[in-house]
């Protein structure tokens, strides 16, 4: 499925946060079939352009999602075509693990589907896990619940009216390396299918292996968007992320990998 409509667009975006201009006049199109990462070093803006996506921080500029604009749009209209996962979620009451999940399925459009909060805990590998409290759960499983919720929220990648988006905000931070190649599997997955993904992506390696699109981040603006061996250069990088960094290929495919170079420690000696 190769169209690159901009069915995920933000064009001119400012956003100040205080006394902060922390996006400026950045605009970014991802479209359904994609997935599409955003990384960037601390600071750089992936969660403020994440959240702008989302409606979810004031900014100049506009955002539209499959056509529409997502200033025009009511809260429930957005959670129907769109789940998003937090960089970080705190819950303060003491819910088990499958209302949480439920909360993602009373959000959406399939609530009618009373099992789904369970199939979607499979598809986190967290089968068994319902009645546990989520405040007792280990921080990737609790990653994990919330990735179900909103899987549970947007099931289906596209539905009648068009396609639905995930936005993942750096959704494999806590996990281990399993855990990590099942959740970038089920989000490729998801676009695979015909859903739209965006994810903030720290760990470079996995972004090169699972993104069709990446954008490089830096000072609240896009340096470079493209296919990642176009971007995923040693000059981009070590420029983005102020380190040296080395691009190398992957033996079996045209993947780029990366090593950091340690700088030489001078012993003294
Ligand atoms: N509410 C706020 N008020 C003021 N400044 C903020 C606010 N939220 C974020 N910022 C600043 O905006 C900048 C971008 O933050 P953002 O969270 O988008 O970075 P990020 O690229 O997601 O970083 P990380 O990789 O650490 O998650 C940072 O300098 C941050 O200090
Ligand atoms: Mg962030």
């Amino acid at each position: 499925m190769e169209h690159w409509g901009s069915d995920m667009e933000a064009v001119g975006i400012s956003v100040r946060l205080g006394r902060k201009t922390i996006l400026r006049d950045l605009s970014f199109a991802a479209c359904p079939g994609h997935l599409t990462a955003i990384a960037g070093p601390n600071g750089s803006g992936k969660t403020t352009l994440l959240r702008t996506l989302t409606a979810d921080v004031r900014h100049s500029g506009t955002v539209t999602i499959n056509g529409q604009r997502v200033s025009d749009m009511k809260p429930w209209e957005l959670a129907a075509i769109r789940g998003v996962l937090a960089q970080a979620t705190r819950i303060a009451f003491p819910f088990t693990v499958i209302e949480v999940v439920g909360l993602g399925l009373a959000a959406g459009t399939a609530a009618g589907n009373a099992s789904l909060p369970l199939h979607a805990l499979e598809r986190v590998d967290l089968a068994g896990y319902a009645n546990r409290f989520y405040h007792e759960l280990s921080g990737g499983e609790q990653q994990r619940v919330q990735l179900a919720r909103v899987l549970a929220q947007v099931w289906d990648p596209v539905a009648q009216d068009g396609p639905r988006w995930l936005l993942l905000d750096e959704p494999v931070s806590s996990l281990d390396i399993g855990h990590q190649l099942l959740v970038m599997e089920l989000a490729r997955d998801f676009a695979r299918s015909g859903g739209g993904v965006i994810a903030v992506m720290h760990d470079l390696n996995l972004t090169a292996m699972f993104a069709d699109r990446v954008a490089i981040m830096r000072d609240g603006r896009i340096m470079d968007i493209g296919a990642p061996k176009d971007v995923m250069t040693d000059h981009v990088l070590s420029s983005a992320y102020g380190c040296r960094l080395r691009v190398n290929a992957t033996p079996s495919s045209d993947s780029p990998f990366l090593l950091p170079q340690v700088a030489t420690v001078d012993s003294g000696q």
